[in-house]
């Protein structure tokens, strides 16, 4: 969210200490902003203090300080409180809202277009986002002094290049990367693929893979559009590209120099075979494109992994 024409340009991340989080409180930064960050740690590893070791470690890559406060972006009375604290008025009424590729449901034709049919999604995560994207479209064209992007993510995966930052999944990984890069580095035994009867080159699923510091520059590209008072923009961040799970595991092998054990197993309910995005329209109206390719994901993803074996929780 962002207040547009005040003097230092606070803007609220919710959510601030996560993987896409902490690299976008980064860019920020980087690009002369003041994010106040909120998050309940669910998914973040404390550091000193009350600092999420995330948002220590961006703090220390950018000299700056970061203000953080912890809370839940379900509690009303806190997120009032500070709304008070920061803002003194109440008067925000821009936003950015981290939508997900994953809306599409099943592709009816690819590359997607942010004209195709959404809804479908057949997950909760998914229908949680479609329902919040036609909250955000209803509210903007009943009060035109709302102003929105929604940004659908295909799938961020890499770290920063300093390999301070990155993605640190509690658990077992659901997603590919990470637990392919917790195969690399010894921590699992082998990645099991879900499927290789889909109907692509090499029957594995494919994905449009995109280095998290661009899908992080592109919410910054958004702040610049809400100030022309766009009313609701819906944009895709991806590349464009697709690769199978086992395209992005030779690509793995390559940035680590490690084998990775993998063996096929069942498809997991409710992938898809395919997915990857048109993404002219943000480089037509937001003047983004992604930057960085395959190599630098996995190299990045790697360095990370190789300087934080534990992720957060590593001896840095
Ligand atoms: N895959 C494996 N093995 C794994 C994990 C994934 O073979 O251990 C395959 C999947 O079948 C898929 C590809 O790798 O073909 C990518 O899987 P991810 O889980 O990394 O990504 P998805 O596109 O399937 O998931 C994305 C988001 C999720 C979101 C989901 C909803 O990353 O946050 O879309 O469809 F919930």
């Amino acid at each position: 969210m962002s207040r547009a024409g005040a003097m230092a340009e606070k803007v609220l991340v919710t959510g601030g200490a996560g993987y896409i989080g902490s690299h976008t409180v980064l860019e920020l930064l980087e690009a002369g902003y003041t994010p106040v960050v909120i998050d309940n740690f669910h998914n973040a590893i404390r550091g000193e203090g009350s600092m999420p070791e995330s948002l220590r470690r961006v703090q220390e890559l950018t000299g700056r300080s970061v203000e953080f406060e912890e809370m839940d972006i379900l509690d009303q009375a806190a997120l009032q409180c500070l709304f008070k604290k920061i803002m003194r008025v109440h008067g925000v009424k821009n936003l950015v809202f981290s939508s997900s590729a994953t809306v599409y449901g099943k592709p009816q034709y690819l590359p997607l277009d942010e004209s195709h049919p959404t809804g479908s999604c057949t997950n909760p995560y998914g229908k949680s986002k479609f329902f919040i994207e036609e909250m955000i479209q209803d509210l903007c064209q009943a009060d035109k002094t709302w102003n929105a992007v929604l940004l659908r993510y295909f799938n961020p995966i890499g770290a920063h290049a300093s390999g301070h930052i990155g993605e640190d999944p509690q658990g077992i990984p659901n997603n590919l990367m990470p637990y392919v890069s917790q195969v690399a580095i010894g921590r699992r035994e082998a990645l099991n693929v879900f499927g290789n009867d889909y109907d692509t080159e090499d029957g594995t699923g494919i994905r449009d893979y995109i280095h998290v510091v661009d899908l992080a520059k592109g919410h910054i590209a958004a702040l610049r559009k809400l100030k022309e008072q766009c009313g609701c923009r819906i944009y895709n961040l991806g590349t464009g590209t697709g690769y199978s799970v086992l395209q992005m595991v030779q690509a793995m092998e390559k940035a680590s120099g490690k084998k990775i054990p993998y063996k096929v197993v069942a498809r997991r309910e409710g992938d898809v075979a395919a997915c990857y995005a048109n993404p002219s329209l943000a480089l037509e109206e937001l003047g983004w494109t992604a930057a960085l390719g395959l190599d630098r994901m996995c190299e990045d993803l790697w360095r990370w992994q190789k300087q934080n074996p534990s992720g957060f929780s590593s001896q840095a």
